[in-house]
């Protein structure tokens, strides 16, 4: 079994991160999303894993993942010109898949759940596809299933305007070499992309076996900014605390709940309210750091408060007036209170920000 993880695309609806970034590489309680999924398919025992990546994609995925060895498994990048869809890219794997089945992870999912168990369950059927599916409460954002009496798949539709059900797909499915037909059969739908639904629609007409598993798990699409602090604060909720030898808090400190320091991070007269994970080198000053927090490396905070928020790396809050809350705060960003006259909010914000005032 091969893997094929989708790393490509525009991630336009967490512009502006993904002006400078690639959303995959967004980190979710400081550890890159698409580091979720590629380790359960580590963790499943699978050494061969192909990365599509894109225009927008390609260089910081390339840098941030590499070759695999780390993992101790290979990994092969491959170059999609154009974001024309999901089963486009099970189309242009073909070379590196070979006709092996393969599991299909999508790069902004997070799926809490052994990968293992669909795996076997796939391998000792004699099923075509395995997809995964879960109750939702907005349908209309995923791929949605129609299941009949005997929990056969029905139908499957993209993103429909009147869900027949509240039954999503999970970005994670099971495919053998069958789906290569069905891609090149399909046609390009409304927003011009080779849905991987229809092609799974297709293997279902043409007499093929797909097999429906509901998850128990945990799972989210990070597609938007509040999916990725909720993805935060489930993955934080979880978290068993930790502090790196060589992270110091001084005596006027005070810590509660689960905290991750890593190493070289300076506490100094703040109080870190868990659970919050905070990065190498980062230092907190006179700071409150609330609930749900998770700080990359390199930031410093001194004179201010913030609580459920993601803050990428050598960011610098300074003497922030108000405390933050529920914010996504990229990578370099400058906060900072001004002299005080005239008493007005001065912005230098990039295209797409956005901003929310008290
Ligand atoms: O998250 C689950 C949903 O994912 C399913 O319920 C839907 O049926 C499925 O179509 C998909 O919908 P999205 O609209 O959320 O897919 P998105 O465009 O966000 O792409 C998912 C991942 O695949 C993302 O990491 C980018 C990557 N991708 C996407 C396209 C369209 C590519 O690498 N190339 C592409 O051409």
């Amino acid at each position: 079994m091969k893997a094929l993880i989708l790393s490509g695309g525009k991630g336009s609806r967490l512009r502006p991160l993904t002006h400078t970034g690639a959303k995959q590489l967004i980190p979710v309680a400081n550890k890159p999303i698409i580091y979720y999924g590629l380790e359960d398919i580590v963790e499943a025992g699978i050494k061969d894993i192909g990365i599509i990546v894109g225009k927008e994609t390609k260089n910081d995925v390339k840098r941030g993942v590499g070759d695999g060895k780390r993992w101790g498994v290979n990994i092969q990048y491959i170059y999609q010109e154009e974001p024309l869809g999901i089963a486009h890219c099970v189309k242009i794997s073909r070379d590196f898949l070979m006709d092996e089945p393969f599991i299909m992870y999508l790069g902004d999912n997070i799926l809490a759940t052994d990968l293992s168990l669909f795996i076997r369950e796939f391998e000792d059927s004699s099923a075509n596809a395995l997809v995964l599916l879960t109750e939702v409460d907005n349908p209309q954002q995923f791929g949605v299933v129609e299941l009949d009496d005997e929990n056969h798949i029905k139908r499957l539709v993209e993103k429909p305007k009147k869900p027949p059900t509240n039954l999503a797909l999970v970005g994670v499915y099971l495919f053998d070499k069958n789906i290569y037909k069905a891609v090149e059969k399909i046609k390009p739908s409304w927003r011009n992309e080779l849905e991987i639904t229809d092609a799974i629609q297709w293997l279902i007409d043409n007499g093929y076996k797909v097999l429906p598993h509901k998850v128990q798990g945990w799972w989210k699409d990070t597609g938007k900014p509040e999916d990725v602090l909720e993805a935060n604060r489930f993955i934080l909720s979880t978290l068993k605390g930790g502090i790196l030898e060589n992270a110091s808090i001084d005596s006027e400190s005070a810590i509660e709940g689960e905290i991750q320091l890593e190493e070289g991070v300076r506490i100094q007269r703040s109080v870190i309210r868990g659970p919050v994970v905070i990065g190498k080198g980062t230092k907190i000053l006179n700071s409150y750091i609330g609930p749900y927090t998770s700080i990359y490396y390199g930031c410093t905070i001194k004179n201010s408060e913030i609580e459920n928020s993601i803050i990428l790396e050598n960011t610098k809050i300074i003497d922030s007036p108000f405390r933050l809350d529920s914010c996504l705060i990229g990578k370099e960003v400058e906060i900072s209170k001004g002299s005080g006259k005239p008493k007005a909010i001065s912005l230098i914000l990039g295209d797409r920000s956005k901003m929310c005032l008290p």
